[in-house]
């Protein structure tokens, strides 16, 4: 899991993983269908270097959580603790945002039968339904390109740990910094699947973005 982000367009006031949500905190929720999980045999989680948060967190006793410090970019986060994961090559890894709250065990199970069906692996992502628009600097519109064929990726996405880990040390090496697994996958030409999610399993990106998670945990009547 990496949480060793910022938030820079979420705000200031603390990183967002740790702002409260729905009696916990956005990572607990991020957290809680994996330690809930009696497959999840180990979870790690990357934290920005001096992180004073995460000691704090009421969810963080589990035996099988493990801290590594992040690095500079998502990717670099989710390396160290690839690194640090003890599972052998073929067990399944699933790198998860600690910004992503809402996923649930159906999306889980879904995504696991997807990648266990396939050599290499899967990602929860949802087909556009927008009409988009693509603009100038000017803020005009230059044409309306097709949505067909194009997905809004998600969390968690699913891998064999040592082809994930080999991918991403080969995107290091070549100096390229994926924007998640999948990209590192493809750049080592390897089909990756997609499997349809859900707009709930929304990402906290800015701040108007935690009242749709609330609404959402809300609606399940999930309570802390
Ligand atoms: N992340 C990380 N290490 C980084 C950057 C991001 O572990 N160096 C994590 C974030 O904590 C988050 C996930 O990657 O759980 C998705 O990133 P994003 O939503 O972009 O979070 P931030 O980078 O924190 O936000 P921003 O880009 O607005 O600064
Ligand atoms: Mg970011």
């Amino acid at each position: 899991m990496p949480a060793a982000g910022s938030g820079q367009r979420f705000g200031p006031e603390r990183p967002k993983q740790y702002t409260p949500l729905a009696g916990r905190t956005v990572i607990e929720w991020a957290l809680h269908p994996f330690l809930a999980d009696p497959r999840c045999a180990q979870l790690v989680v990357a934290l920005a270097a001096g992180d004073e948060h995460f000691n704090r967190l009421s969810t963080t006793d589990d035996p099988r959580l493990q801290r590594v410090t992040g690095g500079a970019q998502r990717c670099d986060s989710v390396l160290a603790a690839l690194e640090s994961i003890a599972a052998a090559d073929e067990e399944w890894v699933l790198v998860h945002d600690a910004a992503r709250p809402c996923v649930t065990r159906a999306e889980i199970d879904a995504l696991l039968d997807a990648a266990a069906a396939d050599a290499t692996g899967a990602l929860l992502a949802q087909p556009l339904a927008d009409t988009l628009k693509r603009g100038d600097a000017a803020g005009r519109v230059i044409d309306t390109p097709p949505r067909e064929a194009l997905w809004r990726r998600q969390t968690p996405q699913a891998f064999r740990r040592g082809p994930l880990r080999a991918a991403r040390r080969a995107a290091r090496a070549a100096q390229r910094t994926p924007t998640d697994e999948a990209q590192a996958m493809e750049w080592q030409g390897q089909p990756v699947r997609l499997v349809p999610g859900s707009a709930t399993n929304l990402k906290i990106t800015e701040a108007g973005d935690l009242a749709l998670a609330a609404a959402v945990l809300a609606q399940r009547g999930v309570s802390s």
